[in-house]
């Protein structure tokens, strides 16, 4: 526990930045500020301001106003902005990267070419491009499967990925008919994808349980990909398809990272396809995922705020204590969401009627009138229990919270579906 009581500035209001307000509120003074407001962090915070999350001057201004010694930033977009950069000009030590530094996410291109400099183990095969008529060749030339990426931040949803969600013809398409000149293309990686993040800070990397998040739209992983549909972790560090060593080859893969970045402070990110020999690299984050922090943070036993005295202060970081519970994350979406979203619909949420679960508010606008639903994901319930199955029942009995009008993937963390991702690993390691 903090001896003194640290204020400490929150960025971004999302579902993710509700579970950070939930660990940090309750040992520090907490304001925080986002382009919409969201009731669940504002109910926490000492202060809220509505003030665009790319918008550095403003975000410095309201960190002096409110004497702010640290400051943790939630979205990507902050980071690409300079976010950090700009707090630490003014004296504020921000818990997340400078702009160069967050390009181990913000620019793909950046981030293959690093990865294969710095020999980081888990690269794919890929090419780099910054003339889409010369990537659409490449896409129809490559012997096999191929993953094509804008190189910069969309949301989740530029990927596409051949033989999975589209022919190579329509890949090639994409590429040349969309508005985005750089891409990476890369190898199709066949397999489970997990999640492992870390927090960094003064060269110490602290590993957290490994997540599984559900990119596809819709049950049964089909439909658009999305920011995210919901997640689940299980007791101990591993989930149910991998082993003790694939998530230490994960960790190597960060430690990695860490070491050729030099200097790197904040949340890492690492997204994982596991395959018959091992992890690959999906990608990096530069933050917390969202949903993933939503099954961390709660099930973080050590105080967020000792993490990021300790980044501060050049303390060694504590070694992290988590309860021995699994976790299942669903979000409510807007109808329509991700191609069509219905902006801007009145809702209710009940919050009551979470009952054991914990309830998140992520992308709406909590106005005079009432709460209003934005492009993106709208509210989280997070279930907690011995097992994921007893973690699924909680988390689908607080979707009850919920009025109409919502779409929710259902399957995430049942029994069957967690049982086809075993069998999917199995059959790949010809078990
Ligand atoms: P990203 O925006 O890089 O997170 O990619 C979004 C989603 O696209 C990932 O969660 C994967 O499901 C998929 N994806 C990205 N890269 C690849 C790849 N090389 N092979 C197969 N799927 C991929
Ligand atoms: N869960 C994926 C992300 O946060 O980007």
């Amino acid at each position: 526990m903090a001896e003194t009581t640290e204020t400490v500035l929150l960025v971004g209001g999302g579902g993710r930045e509700h579970a950070i307000a939930r660990s940090l509120a309750p040992d520090c003074d907490l304001y925080a500020c986002a382009s919409n407001r969201n009731p669940g962090i504002a109910a926490l915070a000492a202060g809220f301001e509505t003030v665009g999350e790319r918008d550095a001057d403003a975000i410095v201004d309201y960190a002096e106003s409110v004497g702010a010694d640290l400051a943790v930033i939630g979205p990507e977009s902050a980071l690409e902005a300079g976010v950090a950069d700009a707090l630490g000009a003014a004296g504020v030590y921000a818990f997340g990267p400078d702009a160069d530094a967050a390009r181990i996410e913000t620019d793909k291109a950046f981030q293959r070419r690093f990865m294969r400099d710095n020999d980081v183990p888990g690269c794919p095969d890929f090419e780099t491009f910054d003339d889409p008529e010369a990537a659409a060749s490449f896409v129809a030339d490559y012997d096999g499967d191929v993953a094509v990426k804008p190189v910069g931040l969309t949301g989740g949803k530029g990927v596409r990925v051949t033989g999975d969600q589209v022919t190579k013809a329509e890949a090639a398409d994409y590429v040349r008919e969309s508005d985005y000149d750089d891409w990476v293309v890369e190898e199709r990686l066949v397999g489970e994808e997990f999640t492992v993040q870390a927090f960094v800070a003064n060269g110490d990397v602290v590993t957290t349980p490994a997540i599984q998040d559900h990119k596809r739209a819709y049950e049964g992983d089909e439909g658009p990909n999305t920011g995210g549909m919901g997640s689940y972790s299980d007791t101990g560090r591993t989930l149910p398809f991998m082993t003790d060593d694939d998530y230490e080859a994960a960790v190597d893969v960060i430690e990695a990272t860490v070491d050729a970045l030099d200097g790197y402070t904040g949340v890492l990110y690492g997204q994982f396809m596991l395959g018959a020999d091992g992890p690959k690299v999906v990608e990096f984050n530069a933050r917390f995922g969202d949903p993933e922090a939503m099954n961390t943070l709660p099930v973080l036993e050590t105080p967020f705020v000792d993490v990021l005295t300790a980044a501060r202060d050049g303390d060694p970081l504590p070694d992290l204590s988590f309860a021995d519970e699994a976790t299942v994350c669903k979000y409510a979406v807007p109808a329509g969401y991700p191609t069509d979203p219905d902006a801007g619909a009145r809702i209710e949420v009940d919050e009551s009627s979470a009952g054991d679960a914990l309830l998140f508010y992520a992308s709406v606008d909590e106005r005079d009138d009432g709460l209003y639903t934005t492009t993106s994901r709208s509210f989280a319930v997070v279930g907690r229990g011995d097992s994921i199955a007893a973690a699924e029942r909680q988390a689908e009995s607080a979707l009850d919270a919920a009025g109409d009008g919502f779409h929710v993937r259902h399957d995430i963390g049942t029994a069957d579906l967690v049982q086809r991702r075993i069998d999917h690993m199995a059959e790949l390691r010809g078990e």
